[in-house]
C-alpha cells in the first residue's frame, strides 16, 4: 500500500528540505487545519446540527451574517487563541482585528481569514470553503493594530484554504509550490493527496456572474464577447462557462484543471473596486495561484503587490491560467492608455 502522508509529516520534511516551516508557523497551520476539520464537520452535519439559515446579524460590510459564518469564525479563533502562535486574527465578520487575550503568551504572527467563503451557498448544500492568509507582525511591535496588517500579499509566509464539498481538501502553499490534503473521515487526519498542484497556461474555461454584464466596464465586456464568439472569432476556440459562487471551489476547479476567474470592478458603485475582500480572499488565492503557475491581477496590476490601505479593502480580481489573465490584463492596460 501506498504510503500515506499527513500534514504533519509534509511539514516537518519541507522544514528539514528548505527551512521554511519553523515550529510555530508549523503549529500554527495545524491548528488552522484542525480548526478547518471542524468547520468541515459542522458543514456536513448540516440541518441535522442545526447548522443552516441565517444568524439574524449583519458584518462590518453590511451582509446578512449566516449561522456557520458566525460558528466558522468562533472556531477558528477559539482554536487559534491560546496557542502562543499568533500575536492577533483578522475576520471578514469582525469589524476590529481580534487581540490575544493576555492570559495566553503572544506569538510573532498574524492570521487572517473568511471563515466561511460562499454563504449563499450553505443553506443549498454546494461547496463552500475558509480562507486564510499568514502574515508576520512587525519586528518591535508589542501591540498590534490593524496598520500591521496593512501588508502587501507578497509578504505572506502561508496561504491556503479548505474546500467543504463531496470530499474536503485542504491546499496550501508555504511559498514552494502548492499541495492538497483529504480530509480522512475514518482516521481524521488531513492525508497528502496532491504534492504539486499545477495550472495549465492554457484553458478554455471561465467564470464570472454574467448578471452584471450591463455593469462592466469596456475591457471586461471586451474579453467576455471575445470568449463568447469562441472558435468564429479572434481567440479561436470555443470556451465553457463556470460559476459556482463560492470562491473557494471556483478557486479549486482552477487550481486542479485551470481556467480563469474573474470578479470584476463594474459600473454599479464606481468607488467600489470589486466585491472580493483583499486581505483575506484576494491575497491568500493570488499566492496559491501564483504558486501553481497561474497569474493574477486587479485588472492592471498583481494583487500580490497591491499596498492594502484597509483591513477590509475590496479588490478587482482576475486570476487562473496565465495566458487569459495575462491577455484581460493587457485589454485593460490597452483601455487604460486609449
Ligand atoms: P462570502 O460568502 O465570504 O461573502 O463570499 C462570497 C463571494 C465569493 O465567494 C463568490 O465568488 C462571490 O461572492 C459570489 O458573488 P455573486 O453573489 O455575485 O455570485
Ligand atoms: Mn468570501
Ligand atoms: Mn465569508
Amino acid at each position: 500500500m501506498a504510503r500515506v502522508v499527513s500534514l504533519t509529516q509534509y511539514l516537518v520534511e519541507k522544514q528539514r528540505e528548505k527551512g521554511l516551516i519553523p515550529g510555530e508557523l508549523r503549529l500554527l497551520l495545524e491548528v488552522v487545519a484542525r480548526a478547518c476539520k471542524r468547520i468541515s464537520l459542522s458543514v456536513s452535519k448540516g440541518a441535522l446540527a442545526g447548522m443552516l439559515g441565517d444568524a439574524g446579524t449583519e458584518n462590518v460590510q453590511g451582509e446578512v451574517q449566516k449561522k456557520l459564518d458566525v460558528i466558522a469564525n468562533s472556531t477558528l479563533l477559539e482554536a487559534n487563541e491560546w496557542g502562543g502562535h499568533l500575536a492577533a486574527m483578522a475576520s471578514e465578520e469582525m469589524d476590529e482585528p481580534y487581540t490575544i487575550p493576555n492570559r495566553y503568551p503572544m506569538g510573532e504572527f498574524l492570521l487572517l481569514f473568511d471563515p466561511l467563503d460562499g454563504s449563499s451557498n450553505i443553506d443549498v448544500n454546494v461547496s463552500i470553503g475558509t480562507i486564510f492568509s499568514v502574515l508576520k507582525l512587525p519586528e518591535g511591535i508589542s501591540e498590534p493594530k490593524i496598520e500591521h496588517f496593512l501588508q502587501p500579499g507578497a509578504r505572506q509566509l502561508a496561504a491556503g484554504y479548505a474546500v467543504y464539498g463531496p470530499s474536503s481538501q485542504l491546499v496550501l502553499t508555504v511559498g514552494d509550490g502548492v499541495a492538497s490534503f483529504t480530509l480522512d473521515r475514518e482516521t481524521g487526519s488531513w492525508s497528502l493527496t496532491n504534492p504539486r498542484m499545477s495550472i495549465p497556461a492554457q484553458t478554455r474555461e471561465y467564470a464570472i456572474n454574467a448578471s452584471n454584464a450591463r455593469h462592466w466596464y469596456p475591457p471586461v465586456r471586451q474579453y467576455v464577447d471575445e470568449l463568447l464568439a469562441g472558435s468564429t472569432g479572434s481567440r479561436g476556440k470555443d470556451y465553457n462557462m463556470r460559476w459556482v459562487a463560492s470562491m473557494v471551489a471556483d478557486v479549486h476547479r482552477i487550481m486542479t484543471r485551470g481556467g480563469i476567474f474573474m470578479y470584476p470592478r463594474d459600473a454599479r458603485e464606481p468607488d467600489k473596486p470589486g466585491k472580493l475582500r483583499l486581505m483575506y480572499e484576494a491575497n491568500p488565492m493570488a499566492f496559491l495561484v501564483e504558486q501553481a503557475g497561474g497569474a493574477a491581477t486587479d485588472g492592471t496590476t498583481r494583487i500580490l503587490d497591491i499596498q492594502p490601505e484597509k483591513l477590509h479593502q475590496r479588490v478587482a480580481v482576475f486570476l487562473g491560467s496565465k495566458s487569459e489573465v495575462d491577455h484581460v490584463t493587457a485589454l485593460h492596460h490597452k483601455a487604460g492608455a486609449g
